[in-house]
């Protein structure tokens, strides 16, 4: 589907230009937790960065935070038919999460993983996803880079697609 502004989505997604950036737990605390290893930018920097990095390409990113698994899954839901591709860095729930694995599986949207570090360089709990099965890709590693570059990861995907 192409709409007039060349903004392409998939079948049934209502708002086709839609990014949704999904924010899992501890992330609220970016800038302050653990600096050495994430940074001293705060959430709300990344999410400049990424609102910016789409409203460059024509498309609108909305970002959710929570702290808590079931409300991450019902955002996932929320995008259904809604948002034309979900950025999800899921924090410690990547590790864990089935039911936002099983959500993700049930969004037919673009789905990028994204995570500020780089999980398979850190500790052996680290290297297992549930997000990565029911992703098209993940970024990982670049720091607050990656939040720019998932959009444009979007943004090539759903051009792609047109
Ligand atoms: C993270 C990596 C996860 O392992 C960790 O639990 C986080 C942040 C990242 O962005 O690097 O909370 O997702």
């Amino acid at each position: 589907m192409v709409e007039p502004d060349g903004v392409a989505g998939g079948a049934g997604v209502s708002a086709p230009g839609l990014v949704l950036l999904l924010s899992g737990p501890n992330l609220d605390l970016l800038g302050q937790r653990e600096p050495d290893v994430y940074g001293t930018a705060t959430l709300d920097d990344h999410v400049a960065a990424a609102t910016a990095a789409a409203a460059a390409v024509g498309l609108t990113l909305e970002h959710f935070q929570s702290n808590h698994e079931g409300d991450l899954v019902e955002a996932v839901h929320g995008a259904r038919g809604r948002a034309a591709a979900v950025i999800v860095n899921a924090g410690a729930l990547t590790h864990t999460s089935w039911s936002l694995h099983d959500a993700l599986a049930a969004y037919d949207g673009v789905v990028v993983e994204l995570h500020l570090s780089n999980p398979a360089a850190r500790e052996p709990f680290r290297h297992t996803s549930t997000i990565a099965p029911v992703a098209d890709g993940c970024i990982a590693g670049f720091g607050g880079l990656g939040y720019p570059l998932a959009v444009e990861a979007v943004a090539r995907i759903l051009a792609g697609r047109a």
